[in-house]
Formats: C-alpha cells, sequence, structure tokens
C-alpha cells in the first residue's frame, strides 16, 4: 500500500458502491438563473468533476421559503427539476454519482429573497449576527419570525415535495443538510432554539424537527440512499449550543435508528481551526455513530491526512470543498500525487464560467 491507497479502496455507502473516497463536498457557487433554476453550465462542472466518488451538489432549497441568498438553485419546481435532470444524466454519462443537498436556510436570510418580503422563518425569533448576500452585496440577515407550531409540519412537507422532485430528476441520493446554521441547526442547538413547546427545551426536543425531516426523506428515498450533514461544532452563522455533546450525541443516537447511508460531519470551517476541546468532542461523536453507516468527514484534509483517518477508521470517506472548486480531476490527482491547482476565491460566489469550468484537467495541462 502506497500512502494514498486508502483513499482509493471501493466503499458500499448505503444502496451505492462508490469507486473511491475522494468525495466532492457540497460548494455554494451562486450562478443559478433568479428564479432558482440552475444554470446550463453547471452541467459541465458537475460532470467535469465526476470522478469524485460521490458528488454532493451545492445546497438547494426546498421552498422559496428557503432561500437565503441570491442565484442558489432550488428543486420545488418543474423548471428546475428539468435543469436538474440535465446536470445528472450528464454526471451519469461522465460515470459519476451525484447526490443532493436539501436545504431550508431559516433566518439566514433576507426579506428582499422572501416570497412576498416577508420576514424569514426560524424555530425562533433571534435573528443572527450574520451576514447574507443579496441583490445589494454582503447584508445583514433579517429579523425572522417563529414557526407557529401547527406550521412545522408545512414544512416537513415541503422537504418531502423536495424530495420527489429530487428522485425525479434522478438524483441517486440526498443529503439533508442540517449544519451550519440553516434551519435544522436552528433547531438543534439551544443559541437559536428557544421554544417552549415539543420542539424546543430538551435536547430530545431540538432534535425532533431533524428526525421528522429525515423519517419523512426516507419514506420517499428508502434509508439506504439518504444521509445527514451535521456540523457539531462550528459558528457559522452565529451558532453555539450549551451542550453539544448531548445535542449532537442526542441527533447522532437518533439519526442511527433510522439506518442512513451516510453521517456527514463538518469538522472543520474555512476559517476555523478545531481546538482540542471540539477534536475530542467529533472524536466522541464519530465513535457514538459508529457501527451505523458510512462515516464522511470534511474540512481542511489533503490526500495524506485524508488517507491517514480512512486508514486509521476515523473516517470511510472524506469530502473536499474548495480543493474541487480548482481541480476538477482531484481524485486523480491525488491518485498519482500530480500538482493541484489554486482556488481563486475571487470567483467561489457568483459570476460566470470563469473559475467555474475553466479549471484546468491533468489531461488538458499536458
Ligand atoms: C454559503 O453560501 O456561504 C454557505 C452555504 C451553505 C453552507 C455553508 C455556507 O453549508
Amino acid at each position: 500500500m502506497t500512502a494514498t491507497d486508502a483513499l482509493f479502496q471501493p466503499l458500499e455507502l448505503g444502496a451505492l458502491t462508490l469507486p473511491n473516497r475522494v468525495l466532492m463536498a457540497p460548494l455554494t457557487r451562486n450562478r443559478a438563473h433568479d428564479d432558482g433554476t440552475p444554470w446550463d453550465e453547471a452541467a459541465k462542472y458537475y460532470s467535469q468533476r465526476a470522478g469524485a466518488g460521490l458528488i454532493f451538489t451545492e445546497a438547494t432549497q426546498i421552498s422559496p421559503e428557503g432561500k437565503g441568498y441570491i442565484k442558489t438553485p432550488g428543486i420545488h419546481d418543474l423548471q428546475q427539476i428539468a435543469a436538474w435532470k440535465r446536470i445528472v444524466d450528464a454526471v451519469h454519462a461522465a460515470r459519476g454519482r451525484i447526490a443532493l443537498q436539501l436545504w431550508h436556510v431559516g433566518r439566514i436570510s433576507h426579506t428582499s429573497l422572501q416570497p412576498d418580503g416577508q420576514a424569514p422563518v426560524a424555530p425562533s425569533a433571534v435573528r443572527a449576527n450574520a451576514k447574507t448576500f443579496t441583490h445589494d452585496g454582503p447584508t445583514d440577515v433579517s429579523a425572522p419570525r417563529a414557526l407557529e407550531t401547527g406550521e412545522i409540519q408545512r414544512v416537513v412537507q415541503d422537504y418531502r415535495h423536495a424530495a420527489e422532485a429530487a428522485k425525479a430528476a434522478g438524483f441517486d441520493a440526498v443529503e439533508v443538510h442540517a449544519a451550519n446554521g440553516y434551519l435544522i441547526d436552528q433547531f438543534l442547538r439551544d443559541g437559536s432554539n428557544q421554544r417552549t413547546d415539543g420542539y424546543g427545551g430538551s435536547a430530545d426536543n431540538r432534535t425532533r424537527f431533524l428526525d421528522e425531516v429525515v423519517s419523512t426523506v426516507v419514506e420517499v428515498w428508502g434509508a439506504d440512499r439518504v444521509g445527514v450533514r451535521l456540523s457539531p461544532t462550528g459558528a457559522f452563522n452565529d451558532m453555539h449550543d450549551s451542550d453539544p455533546e448531548t445535542t449532537f450525541g442526542t441527533a447522532i443516537d437518533k439519526l442511527k435508528r433510522r439506518d442512513l447511508a451516510f453521517l456527514h460531519v463538518v469538522e472543520a470551517f474555512p476559517g476555523e481551526t478545531p481546538g482540542d476541546t471540539e477534536k475530542s468532542l467529533l472524536d466522541r461523536l464519530h465513535a457514538r455513530w459508529n457501527g451505523s453507516g458510512a462515516y464522511i468527514a470534511n474540512g481542511g484534509f489533503d490526500a495524506a491526512s485524508a488517507a491517514d483517518w480512512i486508514a486509521r477508521g476515523r473516517a470511510d470517506a472524506v469530502s473536499f470543498g474548495r480543493p474541487f472548486i480548482a481541480n476538477p480531476d482531484l481524485a486523480e490527482r491525488l491518485r498519482r500525487g500530480a500538482p493541484l491547482n489554486e482556488p481563486d476565491h475571487e470567483t467561489f460566489y457568483g459570476g460566470d464560467q470563469r473559475g467555474y469550468t475553466d479549471y484546468p484537467a491533468l489531461a488538458d495541462a499536458a
């Protein structure tokens, strides 16, 4: 075995067989049309990256209310489904696999992006000290209104509708986005959830919305094509919790009962360096999940550290974000030990083909 061979062993991930363990993380690129239809160039972008063991799409809103940034795609109307189907078909033609990430931003939105200019919805009327990107540029998020207890099932049904739409588009799997301070994460953590009904208070109550969404998505897809993304130590989007071990331990215990294909954990977010407390918490949460579906680690890995984690059983696969922006053939480059292209931060969010589909693969560079 060479140092990185562990990355290139196939992996059974629920119903899918992945040819390698170098996965493409979900990456917001803000190039969809204003109505949430993905632009045509996305078929080229994703199919260029079909060498990933599995592609996760950029976060994709389940409903108009679930949108929080300009030019993010949706998966709730027929035009969006048709556009996603073209993308999925292109990835499959290039012999890849692609999972859609189901997203509702909750309070990380702005009235200018919401239907009828309404306030964004959240578990509680607690405004985040966070910014979003509107047509006027970076803007403080709006004050949200708390969802009524009786409204929560309507949001769960929006997840069902989007899960059905993702199935109609032909995706291989779906990921429920419960990380990074968006709606489900807002329910999970007590900094953003101050409810006094059955969805707030105890960890059992705060994990109820996640569990209801997951069980609904599983009804549509089957558990072996569903996974969840969590960020137990993340502070992005003004998130905090008084007892993350209990909160996320309870969440993981409930998810284990659903027999999911995978758990995808943001172990480090760009700009955050986990300390020893965070690292040991993540180790314990991994152990708590272990024995259930695949565990995908994300955040700040290179080929050597990813292979080391997999060889040690600390993860089954690793997802890469920024390296996949700049290296469409990242898996092949890691396999060969080839040099990597550097990502250009200026073209991460919004813009045109530049910084999107024009990074060269090795064959182009030769
Ligand atoms: C972002 O648009 O900045 C963004 C979206 C989804 C995430 C994280 C960041 O999970």
